[in-house]
């Protein structure tokens, strides 16, 4: 039988003030939310299945590299807030509330989320639990799975309850979106589960007055899904702008520019180039149409299909340009590919666009050199028959085209006149527009990036300029602020 509301109100409130939390798996959600749930002043103990993930996490290391989490995990270490174990036995006894942040994969060779990592997170947990708690999940999840958690965890764990709280983070900016996310979102199905998220949370809505949407589970579930398909549809907006920006010799960023202004529009997840990746927009785009299938309204996400589908095409332009590049067939060819995460900042190479572009010349034959300045290990590993060299300028050295694909800021510091020298051909292929155009063509490399028409390295005088004078940026296409202040000092 469910637990009654008073009965975990009752058994919560004694630790209302601070509850104990644990975390229940430990990548890159669940270390940064246990690393910083420990930072805002709760006991903290995190579980995995993976033994020497949880041995170099209690060491002080984080297996994944994220900008600042290494710092804030050994200091939490220190203060003994923060520990790990590879015992559920140990987390039900110790919390009273469970955060589920497991992994939910695309499933190998179909569309669907694979749960079963979630359900066997449930099934360690469940059977410990012994007292009244809050289990929380915050991995991505098909529309319905929280019903059925709860379904479960009536059965299997009486004095125990569920609730929703997605996570919204980024990747490389994981630890500043949790300590201040936008919004908390909370899928209840009662008062007492709303108290608790609320008491767990207060550290950070006191200090910032984070807005809280409280909702049934199937919408907070649904926040997380939709909000990330909005994000992949803007991207592959532009990019399908891009293709049509190719077929006339128009020029996409400008184009992205002159949109951002409109501030209905923005200029954020406005960023033209080679497409989306990482280990949640294209899964969780492909997996919210399957489970609307599955729902009997597939028709209401049809577009969320084509948006995968311009997403794709973009790998393929890349490897045309770099075709065109080397005159016309790749075989033999040696191409330096710059980038194989699947943004800066981060070493994750999961759905990575450059990592497939750089598949994808070396399939058509070309002799590919991989340089990353974080993801080399990972790339290694995720595509073993690649050649990979340890500095950009070593990947570029016998090159008849480079080409950049993640827009690292060591790649925009890059010093083309010195590159010119040891590149066999001067042909950068800039597939994140994050280059400054008028610097390579003036150390005599041919520039060319997707959606833009191709000058040659010198243009000639009567080449009317294409671009306005607003500075590139790598993270986004200005904001009008920024616009209007380029423009101001232009005008001055
Ligand atoms: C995303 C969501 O932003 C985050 O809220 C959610 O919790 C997890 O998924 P993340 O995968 O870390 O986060 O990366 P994000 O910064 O969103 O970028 C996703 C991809 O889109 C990257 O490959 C990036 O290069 C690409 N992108 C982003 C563009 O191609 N153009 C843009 O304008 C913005």
């Amino acid at each position: 039988m469910r637990t009654s509301a008073s009965q975990l109100a009752s058994d919560i409130t004694r630790a209302a003030t601070r509850p104990r939390l644990t975390v229940v798996g430990t990548g890159y959600l669940g270390a940064t939310h246990a690393v910083c749930m420990a930072q805002l002043g709760f006991d903290v103990l995190a579980v995995d299945v993976d033994t020497a993930k949880i041995e170099r996490l209690a060491a002080g290391e984080v297996p994944f590299f994220e900008p600042g989490l290494d710092e804030l995990l050994r200091a939490n270490l220190a203060t003994g807030r923060l520990r790990f174990t590879s015992s559920f036995e140990d987390v039900a006894t110790f919390g009273d509330v469970h955060f589920l942040c497991v992994g939910t994969p695309q499933l190998p060779g179909r569309q669907n989320a694979d749960l079963s990592y979630l359900h066997a997170a449930v099934s360690a947990l469940a059977p410990h639990l012994r007292r009244g708690s809050l289990v929380v999940g915050k991995s991505t999840v098909p529309v319905g799975t929280a019903a059925a958690l709860a379904d479960r965890l009536a059965l299997e764990a009486p004095g125990v309850e569920l609730a929703w709280n997605p996570e919204f983070l980024r990747e490389g900016f994981a630890v500043e979106d949790t300590l201040r996310p936008d919004r908390l979102v909370f899928g209840v199905a009662s008062a007492p589960a709303e108290a608790i998220l609320r008491s767990v949370y207060a550290p950070i809505t006191d200090r910032y007055d984070t807005p809280v949407i409280v909702a049934d589970f199937a919408t907070a579930e649904l926040v997380k899904v939709a909000a990330n398909s909005f994000l992949a549809t803007k991207i592959s907006y532009i990019n399908a702008m891009a293709e049509v920006c190719e077929a006339v010799d128009a020029d996409v960023t400008t184009l992205a520019q002159a949109l951002s202004l409109d501030e209905r529009i923005g200029g954020k997840f406005l960023r033209p180039g080679v497409g989306f990746g990482g280990g949640c927009l294209p899964k969780d785009i492909r997996a919210f149409r399957a489970r609307a299938d599955e729902l009997g309204v597939g028709h209401s996400l049809t577009f969320l299909s084509e948006v995968d589908e311009i997403n794709l095409r973009r790998r393929d332009r890349i490897v045309q340009l770099a075709r065109g590049a080397v005159g016309g067939s790749l075989a033999g060819q040696p191409v330096a590919v710059l980038g194989a995460s699947f943004k800066p900042n981060s070493d994750d190479v999961r759905d990575s666009p450059a990592l497939a572009v750089a598949a994808l010349l070396d399939a058509a034959g070309a002799i590919v050199t991989v340089y990353d300045p974080m993801a080399l290990d990972n790339a290694r590993r995720a595509r073993p028959e690649l050649t990979y060299a340890t500095s950009a300028t070593e990947a570029v050295t016998g090159a008849k085209a480079t080409v950049l694909l993640t827009e690292w800021t060591e790649f925009s510091e890059l010093d083309p006149a010195e590159l010119a020298e040891t590149a066999a051909g001067r042909t950068i292929i800039d597939a994140r527009h994050t280059l400054d155009p008028a610097r390579w063509r003036a150390a005599g490399w041919t520039y060319l990036s997707p959606g833009r028409p191709a000058m040659p390295a010198t243009a000639p005088a009567s080449v009317p300029a294409r671009a306005t004078t607003v500075p590139a940026t790598a993270r986004s296409v200005p904001t009008p602020r920024q616009v209007r202040e380029a423009l101001a000092a232009r005008a001055a």
